[in-house]
């Protein structure tokens, strides 16, 4: 079985479309991981992944690139906490928020936070989804090493956190916030009516046609006026064709 017959074979049993992602790095991991199970090729690899649901998981675990940090790029959180969610929050009561791709949670915490102080009187509604279903029941548990909140203030880290062990565990009124749910942003249906969609750094693991298509998929699932924030490395250079307009860097706003 050579490589494309292995991607034709995982995407019609797992529905995991190998060829949306980059194939470099797709390829780069793939060996890396054939090398450390010590599996000889393609097709030993499928037989491990339909024989035995628990390889599939390691493999998918693997595969995706989970690093991830309360308010990465604190400098783009500043504008969300300053401009954008100041905005939305005068246009609408109750705003509803997707943070996609949101490994092991620390993202949509940071927007669970964020909401808290801006608000706290209302009740938002915040879904958090991610491929991997393992790096989500991480988010459920929501327990944190220091790189993961070097950039969470004193004050927001004795606030929100209870220390454990050398680590933090992000307090229950936090984590009652967040809905998480298993989604492919490949291959499961997009909701709608979101005010705010939040996906950063991985689209970058996607080749351009699959961006365009999930881009394409997140505006129309904004309501007029919503927002899209995306990664700090990242950039939408077809917005305009996808009814958004740029409104700072990382932020598009889906026309009124
Ligand atoms: C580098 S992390 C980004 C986490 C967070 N958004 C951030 O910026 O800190 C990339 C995440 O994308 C997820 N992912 C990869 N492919 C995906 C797909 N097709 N659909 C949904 N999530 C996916 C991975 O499981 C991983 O948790």
């Amino acid at each position: 079985m050579d490589f494309e017959e292995f991607k034709r074979r995982v995407l019609v049993s797992f529905r995991l479309d190998l060829n949306s992602y980059k194939e470099t790095q797709l390829k780069r991991r793939l060996d890396g991981y054939l090398t450390r199970q010590k599996i000889k090729s393609y097709s030993e690899l499928f037989q491990q992944l339909t024989s035995d649901r628990r390889a599939y998981q390691t493999f998918l675990d693997h595969l995706t690139i989970n690093v991830t940090e309360f308010f990465r790029d604190p400098h783009r959180w500043l504008e969300l906490e300053k401009k954008i969610l100041p905005e939305i929050l005068q246009s609408r009561g109750i705003i509803k928020v997707w943070s996609a791709a949101c490994s092991i949670g620390a993202e949509p915490y940071s927007l669970a936070i964020m909401l808290n102080e801006l608000s706290p009187a209302r009740i938002h509604r915040l879904d958090a989804t991610d491929i991997d279903k393992t790096i989500l029941d991480t988010a459920i548990v929501g327990e944190y090493g220091q790189d993961a909140v070097r950039n969470v203030s004193k004050e927001r880290l004795v606030k929100y956190f209870t220390v454990q062990g050398n680590g933090y565990l992000i307090n229950e009124n936090i984590k009652k916030k967040v809905s998480f749910k298993r989604h492919d942003l490949l291959a499961d249906n997009y909701g709608n009516g979101y005010d705010l969609i939040v996906c950063r750094n991985v689209t970058i693991y996607f080749t351009r046609e699959a961006q365009d298509k999930i881009n394409k998929g997140f505006s129309q699932s904004l309501n007029p006026g919503g927002f899209l924030f995306i990664g700090g490395s990242e950039m939408i250079f077809n917005y305009q064709d996808m009814d958004m307009e740029k409104v700072y860097p990382c932020f598009y706003r889906k026309k009124k």
